[in-house]
């Protein structure tokens, strides 16, 4: 059975776009029920500028009080060097460094333009030395909110600059689902034959109802990583109309009936989702949680099987 990885990014891109701050209690207890189902890896929090995402604001704290499990990798999201020394301390097991592919969301995410972005993640990568293994998510690979269209092309140039930097993995980021699963497959094959030896992960957003299309289309081209959020929560506050990263138990669901092996265990992980709306105070997009699994069935009325019996 091939393989599906999936890092579990609720406690990051899923709360940064929440409004009311979940207790850092929460967030402890919540990491440590999905570190038990089976993920390679969990982005648990981010080391940005608290008066940039107030939620993150306890990030120091989370990494010190989660309870971790061999096997899974626990990564954070470092936006500069202040947040590697940040993640340092914290003994992340990754650095998951960000800029965007589009100038203008670069400026509104990250208040710089993209080479500034460039040189300040260059020392944050000599300041991880290759002791801690680098991925740096690239955001709006699949189109801007703001410019439009962001060519392969240009996607590819700044994907072989931070390669040329020696980094372990990629992710390519949808930030506002503007994806076509056309469009993924395209990105996925030119990926997989530019940057065969890396860790290549896909990020989408379900903003316009492509996000687990876009999955497929992803492995059928050969991916077999992939960025998923419970509940469907998710969304840059810094990129306007962002909404909900795929869903987790969605794609896990998805890709189990397809036949693939994923290695979670979603026993284990609906009812963790089923508790999301109590944490973060209204309903939440995943579907799963609510319909059940498609082997969850219901009992046959006793007319329906009367009328059963009789056509027998
Ligand atoms: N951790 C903690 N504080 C940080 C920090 C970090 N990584 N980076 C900057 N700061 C603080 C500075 O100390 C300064 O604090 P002060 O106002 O009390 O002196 C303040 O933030 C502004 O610092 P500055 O260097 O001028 O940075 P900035 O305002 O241009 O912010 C970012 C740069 C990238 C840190 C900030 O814009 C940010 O965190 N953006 C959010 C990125 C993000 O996570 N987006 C969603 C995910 S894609
Ligand atoms: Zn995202």
């Amino acid at each position: 059975m091939q393989r599906i990885y999936f890092n579990e990014v609720v406690t990051r891109d899923g709360f940064q776009n929440e409004p009311a701050f979940v207790p850092t209690d929460v967030k402890v207890e919540l990491i440590d029920a999905l570190s038990n189902c089976g993920y390679s890896k969990i982005e648990v929090t981010s080391f940005t500028s608290a008066k940039a995402i107030p939620m993150l604001r306890d990030a120091e704290e989370v990494m010190g009080r989660i309870r971790r499990i061999p096997g899974v990798e626990y990564t954070v999201l470092v936006p500069n060097v202040r947040g590697a020394e940040r993640a340092l301390e914290s003994h992340a097991d990754e650095w998951n460094l960000v800029m965007s592919t589009s100038e203008a969301h670069n400026l509104s995410n990250l208040r710089m333009p993209r080479e500034k972005s460039f040189s300040a993640l260059k020392e944050v990568i000599e300041l991880a030395d290759g002791h801690v293994p680098i991925n740096v998510s690239l955001s709006a690979c699949f189109g801007c909110p703001m410019e439009g269209e962001v060519s392969q092309e240009e996607v590819l140039r700044w994907a072989e600059r931070f390669v040329d930097l020696g980094v372990r993995g990629l992710t390519i980021c949808d930030t506002t689902g503007m994806a076509h699963p056309s469009q993924v497959a395209r990105m996925s094959h030119a990926l997989r034959e530019r940057f065969e030896q890396l860790q290549l992960t896909l990020h989408f957003h379900n903003t316009r109802g492509m996000g687990l299309a876009n999955v497929v289309a992803a492995v059928d081209a050969g991916i077999d990583r992939f960025d998923a959020s419970l509940g469907g929560l998710g969304g840059c506050p810094y990129a306007p109309g962002a909404s909900g990263n795929i869903t987790s138990e969605d794609a896990i669901h998805m890709l189990d009936v397809m036949g693939y092996d994923t290695g979670i265990d979603l026993i284990r992980l609906l009812p963790i989702a089923r508790s999301l709306p109590d944490i973060v105070g209204h309903d939440v997009p995943g579907q799963i949680a609510k319909a059940g699994l498609i082997t969850d069935l219901h009992p046959i009325p006793a007319s329906v099987n009367e009328l059963l019996k009789e056509s027998a």
